[in-house]
């Protein structure tokens, strides 16, 4: 029998916490099923977006959570996250398939475990073992990750007015890594104070619902921010749109290429993106809860 979890797409970065900060919202959700089998393989891969089993974060996941719990499962993939778009698809579907593997053998992993399984299927994908996703996927609501050492921290964020709008352009294999490339290996210590300081700001503006102080501080990212900017057809036209139409901030979502826009004028910037050509969805997104036990999916 599938023992089924379900886990939300998400938003990393949020402007200055690069690799640290992520939201998880209720945009978009992935399923992974597992049950028990000799070898831990992906039988199954169904839903709107079709991404193959070798390229599939949720074998990985599983399989690092399977060498800690034990067993070996076959997995079924149900995807409902759209790849490639900086909305967390590899993270939501790592993060459901470790939490399938814990429903099935009826263990749980320590938070930092189950989060570092799932980042193996992110590495395993993007070349990155970045836990921002997972995490937020994993656990729902706001997360902040440090690496040396491994910590994970969650919050409930209040509920602020977000808008997550997504171009549909075709995108290149291995964007993602594309998208960490364009980065400098070291960023000068100023740079460095003011992406601190904006990301204290977004933890402090999510828990005390400051819809402004969002907007401000997803802003104050100079290193990471301008550089894939260039990366995104008709950025700087889709951003000056959305602040004329009211946006109080506009960020890339994670590795782009969608943005998250704090306040109104998602529909502003996605009539900017339809003027360049680009075909554009504008999603009024909340926080989302961490994985969680769900039915199988129905292929009806
Ligand atoms: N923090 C990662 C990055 C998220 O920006 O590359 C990728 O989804």
């Amino acid at each position: 029998m599938w023992v089924c979890a379900r886990a939300h797409s998400s938003s990393a970065n949020l402007g200055p916490g690069y690799d640290v900060l992520a939201l998880a919202h209720d945009a978009y959700s992935d399923t992974v099923c597992v049950k028990p089998a000799k070898e831990t393989k992906i039988v199954r891969v169904t839903g709107e977006w079709k991404v193959p089993a070798e390229k599939n974060s949720a074998l990985a996941a599983a399989r690092a959570a399977l060498e800690i719990l034990g067993g070996s499962a076959e997995i079924w993939v149900h995807k409902g996250v759209p790849p490639g778009r900086g909305l967390g698809s590899s993270g939501a579907s790592a993060a459901a398939a470790v939490k399938a593997v814990e429903l099935m053998t009826g263990k749980s992993l320590s938070v930092e475990e189950a989060v570092k399984c799932a980042a193996r299927g992110e590495e395993e994908v993007s070349g990155a073992a970045h836990a921002d996703n997972v995490a937020a996927s994993y656990l729902g609501g706001l997360v902040a990750v440090s690496y040396d050492p491994f910590k994970v921290v969650q919050f409930e964020p209040e509920d602020l007015e977000l808008q997550v709008v997504i171009p549909w352009h075709e995108v290149p294999e291995g964007k993602t890594e594309a998208a960490r490339k364009v980065l400098p290996e070291e960023v000068s210590l100023r740079d460095a104070v003011k992406m601190v300081g904006g990301s204290a700001l977004v933890i402090k503006a999510f828990l005390t619902g400051d819809l402004e102080l969002l907007g401000t501080a997803v802003e104050m990212d100079p290193v990471v921010t301008p550089r894939r900017a260039q990366l995104i057809p008709c950025f700087e036209e889709v951003r000056r749109a959305a602040k004329e139409a009211g946006a109080k901030g506009v960020t890339i979502s994670g590795a782009g290429p969608s943005i998250l826009i704090v306040g109104g004028g998602g529909e502003a910037a996605a009539e900017a993106w339809r003027r360049c050509g680009i075909e554009a969805t504008v999603k009024y997104v909340k926080p989302a809860r961490g994985a969680y036990a769900a039915p199988p999916p129905s292929l009806g």
